[in-house]
């Protein structure tokens, strides 16, 4: 078995610092241009906007402030609103805003993850500490003993709701006791919601920062609104963190790019398109899903909204991919990168086009044969 997983561990820097290996497998393999994609993690929106040079190189001389259009799409105060670039940032800025100057320069880490949010503590020089939601502590559930046991050692820890490989949002009752045990031991929380704009609207929309004043919520315009190539992101949260996290982006970036500023500008008055189109693409692909995990004997029941979901395939899903999934022009994503223990998982996104994604049905439905058919 391949080990792909998030490297934890201590501070790092120069020949420490450890690649991203899901990044190291994907961006080549997308590279390839596989014909039947399953793997995007973010929403393939199709936005026009037309801006000239002068108004994308020239933002900053607009007077318009872009934490406003944050603030009042969430209809919060402005001081608690800083612009990043992208969540990965976000993260970074958020993690360091989080620490408390005398605390534990440590940071636990909710598993699975994706890489750069368990991984980018350690080059702030933090030691990373992992704690589980699933796949070893039952269904997608906190392991609130592992939270309990690392809450002494820690002065922040970060988690992402919707997780990501499974897509499943934390339990509204995990996520109370958290908050409820970190404000107790004076541990705060950086919260990835990159993907839970797509829950807007139902009961599964529980931003971390409108339930405790130790959360801090990072997002992205990257996913649910399929603009991942802009690197636009936010941090929201109580003003002291925002403006330790602004004095954290000024000496980290600067000023935040012009051209990616611009064009958000342009959307963030129609970003609701997207969110519905979300809700269109799973009503006409996720059935399609269903019925070929149906035929293969596959019972999965997957996660209430978004774009995406992980089930077991019975086999190592990096080699299947490697073995089976490449010949047959298969993309989609190994749940190993996310953790060891989902190394069987694959990632499947239904949020292409229905052409596309249907085009990609009786391919998965050949590529799961032939593992069923390999295991036999
Ligand atoms: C949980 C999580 N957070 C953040 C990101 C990246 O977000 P951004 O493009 O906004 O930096 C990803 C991308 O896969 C992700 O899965």
């Amino acid at each position: 078995m391949i080990q792909v997983e998030p490297r934890l561990g201590g501070p790092v820097s120069g020949d420490e610092i450890p690649p991203v290996d899901y990044l190291s497998w994907y961006v080549p393999r997308l590279q390839e241009n596989r014909p039947y994609d399953l793997s995007q993690s973010g929403f393939a929106h199709s936005w026009d906007f037309n801006l000239e040079s002068e108004a994308l190189l020239g933002f900053w001389d607009s007077g318009r402030n872009p934490a406003k259009w944050v603030a009042e799409r969430h209809n919060i105060d402005l001081d608690r609103v800083c612009i990043a670039h992208g969540t990965c940032q976000s993260l970074s800025l958020a993690i360091l805003a989080a620490l408390p100057e005398n605390g534990p320069r440590a940071v636990g880490v909710e598993m699975p993850s994706f890489a750069v949010v368990s991984q980018c503590a350690r080059l702030l020089g933090c030691e990373v500490i992992p704690f589980h939601r699933g796949p070893n502590s039952g269904p997608w559930t906190l392991n609130r003993k592992e939270v309990l046991d690392i809450l002494p050692k820690v002065g922040a820890i970060v988690l992402t709701p919707v997780m990501n490989p499974t897509g499943e949002m934390i339990s509204e009752d995990d996520q109370d006791w958290l908050i409820d045990v970190t404000e107790k031991a004076g541990v705060n929380i950086v919260s990835d919601e990159v993907y839970l704009d797509a829950a807007r609207g139902t009961e599964f929309y529980r931003p971390m920062y409108l339930r405790s004043d130790n959360a801090i919520s990072v997002n992205s315009l990257t996913k649910t609104y399929g603009l991942g190539a802009l690197r636009f992101g936010w941090i929201i949260g109580d003003p002291k963190f925002i403006r330790n996290a602004k004095h954290a982006f000024q000496n980290l970036q600067g000023m935040a790019s012009s051209p990616s500023v611009a064009i958000a500008g342009a959307v963030f008055p129609r970003l609701d398109e997207s969110l519905e189109a979300i809700w269109e693409a799973r009503k006409n692909n996720l059935p399609k899903l269903l019925e070929v995990l149906k035929t293969h004997g596959i019972e999965w029941t997957p996660p209430p909204f978004g774009i995406f979901g992980a089930f077991s395939i019975g086999t190592d899903a990096v080699q299947a991919l490697a073995k089976y999934g490449q010949p047959l022009g298969l993309l989609a994503t190994p749940g190993g990168m996310f953790h060891a223990e989902l190394s069987d998982y694959l990632r499947v996104a239904w949020g292409a086009d229905s052409e596309s994604f249907e085009a990609a049905m009786p391919v998965l439905s050949q590529f799961l044969t032939s593992i069923q058919e390999g295991i036999a």
